[in-house]
């Protein structure tokens, strides 16, 4: 099943999401359907509050379907470590349209369960540590737009105003 992607201005996106508790096969169906509708939307990371489940939980391919191996499912994450500084254009499936430059680290580490409850931890470099940030981000209720400055961030939520106001959102 393909879920609609949940746009910035609704209050579940900023809200912290609840862990997950129940590794059972409805999750594994939620799961599946992350994938899907990931794909769906053309995006290479998703948080299960993008699809207004408030829950910790996100699915990764920075591949885009090329690797299979590369399908990634990060419950209840957390950041261990992190090195470096990297800056690279971001984007978010809940923000269309935009996109900005934003610092991350350049290699970050994650403990997180797998889709069977299974506790792993995996580094990631460039553009996996950066999604590993930005879906961990999600889960907190934080949005990739809190790293770029206020000036930047309000010009840009005047043109989603605009958008909403034209019902465009
Ligand atoms: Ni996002």
């Amino acid at each position: 099943m393909i879920y609609p992607i949940v746009k910035f201005g609704n209050p579940v996106l900023e809200k912290p999401a609840e862990p997950v508790t129940v590794f059972d096969s409805d999750l594994k169906k939620l799961v599946d359907d992350m994938f899907e509708s990931m794909y769906a939307a053309h995006g290479v990371g998703l948080a299960a509050p993008q699809i207004g489940i408030s829950k910790r939980l996100a699915v990764i391919d920075v591949t885009f379907k090329e690797d299979p191996d590369a399908k990634l499912v990060i419950a209840n994450p957390e950041i261990i470590r992190t090195e470096g500084r990297h800056t690279q254009n971001e984007g978010c499936l809940s923000i269309p349209e935009f996109r900005e430059p934003v610092a991350r680290a350049r290699k970050v580490t994650i403990r997180a369960q797998d889709v069977n409850g299974k506790w792993f931890e995996k580094t990631g470099e460039d553009l996996l540590a950066r999604a590993f940030l930005h879906e961990t981000d999600h889960l907190n209720g934080k949005l990739y737009i809190s790293h770029i400055s206020a000036l930047k961030r309000d010009f840009m939520k005047r043109k989603i105003r605009k958008l909403m106001k034209a019902g465009e959102w």
